[in-house]
């Protein structure tokens, strides 16, 4: 790496909260904290039991009430914040708040987030810390009962797509840290990022599905690698 000017596109997935203890969405047998991802994570799923996603993500939203950000969110806010070089854009396909918590200026979620919920009549999207229950009303058109959380399931449109293939175009290098390659689009960006002539760095518990496209690669926890990583970047 020289000191000319580079931007860096950062994507992170579960891998990266997973040391916060936030479990991974394909660590225990494709269960997803007991569930089969499709029942909690598509809208076939939800249109068939919506209490039960509802209760699910209801746990979810809960639960990051006792979680923490680890080190690897940490050196992730301090790049963004002492980069000189160039901009440092990071995109997570995280519904957590644990980018946010650690101190990032700015995070892409591609994916939606845990703490938004969205109004299935008006569309208005809400900050929301608390249980979404079965008469709670939209803050916009004060209907009942149409709320769901805004996470993006399987089969709708990722978030952002523009913006993020814009970055990608300009990013002169791209980190990975934590994500299995599994669920494009946004398993295909290293792809898109190589092609606009990236340096493409994997920071994994284990090669991911795309690992081949990848010029580097640093297996480990991400609680470790991504500390070193940063170092790195601005020692140059
Ligand atoms: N450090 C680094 N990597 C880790 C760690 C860790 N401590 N723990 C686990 N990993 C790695 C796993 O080896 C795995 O490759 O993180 C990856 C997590 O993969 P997934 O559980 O598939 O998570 P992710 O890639 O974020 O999933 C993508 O799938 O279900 C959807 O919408 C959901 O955003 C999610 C998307």
């Amino acid at each position: 790496m020289n000191s000319t000017r580079s931007n860096i596109v950062i994507l992170t997935g579960a891998g990266v909260s997973a040391e916060s203890g936030v479990a991974t969405f394909r660590g225990a047998g494709g269960l997803w904290e007991g569930h089969l991802i499709e029942d909690v994570a598509s809208p076939e799923g939800f249109a068939r039991d919506p209490a039960l996603v509802q209760k699910f993500y209801n746990l979810r939203r809960a639960a990051l009430r006792t979680v923490e950000p680890n080190a690897a969110h940490r050196a992730i806010a301090r790049l963004q914040r002492e980069y000189q070089r160039g901009r440092v854009t990071l995109v997570t396909q995280n519904v957590d708040d644990l980018h946010e918590r650690s101190g990032s200026p700015q995070v892409i979620h591609v994916h939606g987030e845990l703490l938004k919920i969205r109004c299935t009549r008006c569309h208005a999207v809400h900050h929301w810390t608390e249980d979404i229950t079965p008469n709670l009303a939209c803050a916009s058109c004060q209907t009942a009962g149409r709320l769901r959380p805004d996470i993006v399931w399987f089969g709708e449109m990722p978030y952002h797509m523009d913006a993020i293939y814009d970055e990608l175009a300009a990013a002169q290098v791209f980190i990975a840290i934590g994500t299995s390659g599994k669920v494009y689009p946004a398993a295909g960006f290293v792809i898109e990022a190589a092609r606009c002539g990236a340096r493409t760095i994997e920071c994994n518990l284990e090669p991911s599905d795309v690992s081949s496209v990848f010029d580097e690669h640093r297996i480990g926890p991400a609680g470790v690698i991504a500390p070193a990583l940063v170092d790195q970047l601005l020692r140059v």
